[in-house]
């Protein structure tokens, strides 16, 4: 049995309602290949978003048979059967630590605040939302669990569920893996980074949506690649490197050293994805288009306009929020052109989940 901190006795049988909103995250040090059950290899740490997110509700009541969780979903309104398997996968695994679930039916109804096929990867904020409605279930029945060890085991459950969602829980920043530099990290849950400066706790995020088709790789898929990869050693040795790099300049508000640091984990990313068996390549032109015009404005302007990549075509652009009207300017002049129908998303550093 992993982690037995975890555990709690099988609750009494109860019913009601619980509803949590689940931000998306944007990793700026990247999860990429994982162990054991949903370790990563190297800690990562995200930028914690506020637009694009899960809204999830739970309704549950108890039920005769105890054999394993029973659940109905519905996805924007609709029945979403292509979400059942992952979804039974996700119960199995993380029932030995909310037991209770067993002895629940449980009717789930969920929403992005984004279009589904926009290409941004809803699988962290809505395991987090879902991971929550459990927590906020189990603290019916255990109200002496405390907010933090609520939220951390929120954290615990949503990773065994999708890795990142493991970051999807707090703000504005959160460190999932073991490193030094930041005290209390852990590989089994994210724990919020606080001592950010005030620069990056009002980081805006426009995301960028250059191809709105599915995921050409799947995350597990991409994990896995990792096992056999003969970059493997020096990517986990780099994202370890940068961890450190990156918590002084997150501290002292280093926006040139930031756009540097996180440019070049997009790309090792995409690096090691080009570099796999078989390797994927997931930038489309009008992601190289963009990535050259940000450069360009960013070499002319001195303004310290970045970008980040997630495992997919669409480019996160990340700026100082004192920039943006410079910066939304250059978008619509210079970069919507390259986006599918014109389209892009403004977000921002958010504070985390909120319970509805
Ligand atoms: O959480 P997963 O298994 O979907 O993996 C996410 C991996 C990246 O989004 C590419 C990087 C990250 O750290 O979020």
């Amino acid at each position: 049995m992993e982690h037995p901190e975890f555990l709690f006795d099988a609750s009494p049988k109860l019913e009601g309602e619980t509803t949590w909103q689940a931000p998306s995250n944007i990793a700026l040090v990247k999860y990429w290949g994982k162990h054991g059950v949903q370790l990563p290899k190297n800690p990562s740490v995200s930028f914690t978003l506020s637009t694009a997110c899960t809204t999830t509700k739970v309704a549950f009541q108890p039920k005769a048979t105890e054999d394993k969780v029973s659940f109905e979903l519905l996805f924007e309104g609709q029945a979403a059967p292509a979400f059942h398997p992952k979804l039974a996968a996700f119960f199995e695994r993380i029932t030995p630590y909310v037991p209770f679930l067993k002895q629940h039916q449980l009717h789930i109804t969920t929403s992005n605040s984004f279009p589904h096929s926009s290409g941004i990867a809803s699988s962290a904020s809505a395991m987090a939302a879902l991971a929550l409605n459990i927590m906020s279930i189990e603290q019916m029945a255990h109200p002496e669990l405390s907010e933090t060890a609520m939220l951390r085991k929120a954290s615990f459950l949503a990773r065994l569920g999708s890795g990142s969602a493991a970051r999807s829980i707090t703000g504005p920043m959160v460190v999932w893996g073991e490193h030094d530099a930041y005290p209390g990290s852990s590989s089994l849950f994210g724990v919020p980074f606080e001592a950010v400066h005030p620069v990056f706790q009002s980081y805006q995020d426009t995301i960028l949506l250059v191809d709105k088709g599915q995921k050409k790789v799947s995350s597990t898929l991409g994990h896995n690649l990792m096992h056999q990869h003969p970059y493997a050693t020096q990517r986990f040795q780099k994202a370890d490197d940068h961890m450190g790099a990156l918590e002084s300049i997150l501290r002292e508000g280093e926006v040139d050293a930031f756009c540097t640091l996180v440019e070049a984990e997009a790309l090792a990313l995409h690096a090691m994805m080009l570099t796999s068996h078989p390797s994927f390549i997931l930038m489309r032109p009008n992601t190289l288009a963009i990535i050259e015009a940000v450069l360009e404005f960013r070499r002319t302007t001195k303004i310290p306009l970045c970008y980040t990549l997630d495992a997919g075509a669409n480019v996160h652009l990340l700026y100082p929020e004192s920039e943006k009207d410079s910066v939304h300017q250059f978008i619509t002049h210079s970069l919507q052109a390259f986006c599918h129908e014109g389209e892009y998303i403004h977000d921002a550093v958010g504070t985390g989940a909120k319970k509805m």
